[in-house]
Parts: C-alpha cells; structure tokens; sequence
C-alpha cells in the first residue's frame, strides 16, 4: 500500500482563461488511482473560455467569475478566494491564468500556487515569449513551473523542460513543441508537490 491510499489526495483547483490543454492534461493525471492530487474545480476569469467545455466533459466542476462582473480587481479576487474555501482547496494550479493577482491574494495562497509559464524564466517573462526567443536568436526555449510570488514570472522555480529551436522555426511551430513539455511537465511536478504537501500532513 502507498502512502497516498492512506491520505486523502491534495484537493487542487485549475485557474484559466482560455482553451485549457494544460488543465486537460492535469486533469487527466489525476484520474490515476494513485495519483496524489484531486482536481475538485476548474475557475475561469472569462466566459468565452473553451477550456470549460473540456473541463466539464471529463467530469470536473467547474466555475466562471468574470471579472468584468466586479467593480475592482480585489473584489473578482475576494469571489475566487471565496469560492476556493468553499471547496476546501489546498493547492491552485493557474494553466494559461492570464489575470495578474494582487499581492494580498498571492500572499494568502504563497507556497500552494503554481503557474506554467512558456520560457525558460528568467527569460522572456510576460506575452509573447515564442517571438521574442526566435527574435532573440536563441537556440533553447522551453517551459518552466514556479510558484507564483508577487512579481510577473519570478517566483521560485520548480521544473524547467528545453526544446531546441530550429532555424526555420516559427512562433507557430515553436509554441506547440513547448506546449507538448508543458502537458508532460506539469503533471509531473503537480504529483511531486503534492506528495509533499501529503508528507507534510502526515509528520
Ligand atoms: C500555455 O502555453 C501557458 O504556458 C501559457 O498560456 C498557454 C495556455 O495554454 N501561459 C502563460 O503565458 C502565462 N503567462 P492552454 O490554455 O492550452 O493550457
């Protein structure tokens, strides 16, 4: 017997904003019998997001906080903090989450908020890391996992993957070999960080 068939899983939620294939991938992770994290809830911030067709397809809960709907950025971050308690959230998971959280929201959540981003930080920080790694002539580009901290893409890092980019390459062609390390990567360290958020528990 594992250690995870005697604990219950680190319930996680999934924040994003668009077509969500990392969260699929996570999702589907999850589904493993051993697998130490239980995705209890997807959150997206719009409505247009196809990622919660998908989300809702594989069985998972899912929520729209539109932050259009609230008057200040506190107050969209004060429902999904809501909402995460309501759910007895441990860990968050943002995948393509393209709102920048206040640091009051960080803070409350610092050390249980990953994020994927698609560099290998600390390059490219921000939008449009595949055409500034080409533009920049770089030969490696990848993905990195970090805990989200209070500044853009600078919180500790947990895992990068590298893809070689080619000479022909294009914004296109290099997004999508990143986004594949991003669907095997971010399992990966969602297991690993659950596992020791679940050892945590039991010492
Ligand atoms: C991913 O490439 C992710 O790394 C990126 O958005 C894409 C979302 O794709 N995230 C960021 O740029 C965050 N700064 P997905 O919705 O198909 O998972």
């Amino acid at each position: 017997m594992s250690r995870t068939d005697l604990v219950e899983k680190v319930k996680t939620a999934i924040l994003i904003s668009g077509g969500g294939s990392n969260m699929v991938a996570l999702v589907k992770a999850a589904q493993a019998a051993d697998y130490p994290a239980e995705i209890v809830l997807v959150i997206s911030n719009r409505p247009s997001s196809g990622g919660m067709a998908k989300a809702e397809a594989l069985g998972v809960k899912t929520v729209c906080i539109d932050h259009k709907d609230f008057k200040t950025r506190k107050s969209f971050e004060q429902e999904m903090d809501r909402v995460l308690r309501e759910h007895d959230v441990e860990l968050i998971c943002n995948a393509g989450f393209m709102r920048i959280l206040s640091p009051w929201f960080v803070r409350h959540w610092l050390g249980r908020q990953l994020n994927v981003h698609p560099s290998l930080l600390p390059k490219f920080k921000g939008l449009h890391t595949h055409e500034r790694a080409i533009e920049a002539r770089e030969t490696e580009h990848g993905c990195t996992i970090h805990y989200v901290d209070e500044g853009m893409d600078t919180g500790e890092k947990i895992a990068q993957a590298k893809v070689s980019v080619s000479p022909s390459e294009t914004s296109e062609t290099l997004a999508a070999k990143v986004l594949k390390q991003e669907h095997t990567l971010y399992p990966n360290v969602l297991k690993d960080v659950a596992n020791a958020l679940i050892f945590r528990r039991t010492q």
